[in-house]
């Protein structure tokens, strides 16, 4: 959305296949940085097809009152007016990305719709429009969700860009890394008041954000934990001053986990580590890729040199 002169012209650098634009400034800055660069670039509108994803309100992407992409109106004025003014830049396709974790086909059949009907109608009156960007958004399970799947995801695209000729572009994140990423955490210290049983545990909020952004649900299941026990419901917490710092609230856990025990809270591998954070002045965990039974550490885990590294004294 908000894409700067630097990073615009490190692209152009680069030779990116195209830049997806957001707004009509945008598009102008871009056409502006190519001339200065002697190069034409290829651009796809972002488009608003003004859509419901059904999704919790920080991940749905496509109504008309968030932040991305262009309506529908602008996005033919683009095309058919303000592309012949924009010499360095060759307007060559539409993209969308509605939302995240999208568990139903119904909104992106919409989309579909609604694109495809733009491009076909822009192409009659001589755009030539060659590539269509869909984006990512496929949900993963977490709970006992039943997304729909990559097979039907599938058959609904094809159904719609079948004999269009047009280069498909596809974004998936978090389908593809959602369910291959864990975060391991230590109990430290089992905390008992009048009403509850906290597990107070070494990650928190600035590892794992999810829960307390979007009161996301991650299963946790503890490991190496052969003693048999009850379930008791318990909140999963980490160290930082905020009582928005939990990873799970009133989850049935076996109620002799003890300090030491480590946690695996699972589908950590979308928006957990990549939205990591030193918030309190945490250090943030290693990440271990993990084979069979082969493991590299991939990320050390920071140490408190990391989180200063940059400062400096002020000698005024
Ligand atoms: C433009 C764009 N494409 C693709 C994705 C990936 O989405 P997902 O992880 O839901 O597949 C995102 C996520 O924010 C995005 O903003």
């Amino acid at each position: 959305v908000g894409k700067t002169q630097e990073e615009i012209t490190a692209a152009l650098k680069a030779r990116i296949l195209f830049f997806n634009v957001e707004s009509i400034p945008e598009l102008k800055l871009i056409n502006k940085l190519a001339g200065k660069l002697n190069l034409k670039a290829q651009v796809a509108i972002r488009i608003n097809p003004n859509v419901d994803a059904d999704t919790h309100d920080y991940i749905t992407t496509a109504k008309k009152q968030n932040k991305f992409g262009i309506d529908l109106k602008t996005t033919r004025h683009i095309f058919l007016n303000l592309s012949k003014e924009l010499k360095n830049l060759d307007i060559c396709g539409v993209h969308f990305h509605i939302g995240s974790q999208i568990e139903q086909v119904r909104p992106f059949r919409q989309a579909l719709g609604k694109a495809l009907e733009l491009i076909e109608s822009l192409r009659q009156k001589g755009c030539a429009i060659t590539h269509l960007n869909i984006g990512g958004g496929l949900g993963i399970i977490y709970k006992k969700e039943k997304p729909q799947t990559a097979a039907d995801y599938a058959r609904t695209v094809i159904s719609f860009v079948r004999g269009k000729k047009l280069n498909l572009i596809l974004e998936p994140g978090r389908f593809v890394v959602g369910n291959a990423g864990v975060l391991l955490a230590k109990v430290i210290y089992v905390k008992n008041t009048p009403v509850k049983r906290f597990l107070i545990v070494d990650a928190a909020m600035n590892d794992i954000i999810r829960p307390s952004f979007y009161g996301a649900y991650h299963e946790i299941i503890p490991l190496n934990v052969k003693r048999k026990a009850k379930l008791k419901k318990v909140d999963v917490v980490g160290p930082v001053c905020e009582s928005g710092d939990f990873i799970a609230k009133n989850r049935a856990l076996p109620d002799n986990l003890k300090e030491g025990d480590v946690l695996a809270v699972m589908s950590a591998g979308a928006y957990c580590f990549g939205m990591a954070s030193n918030y309190n002045s945490r250090c943030r965990p290693a990440e271990v890729l993990v084979k069979g039974r082969k493991f590299t550490v991939i990320n050390r885990r920071q140490n408190y040199r990391d989180l200063i590294r940059g400062e400096k004294i002020s000698n005024r």
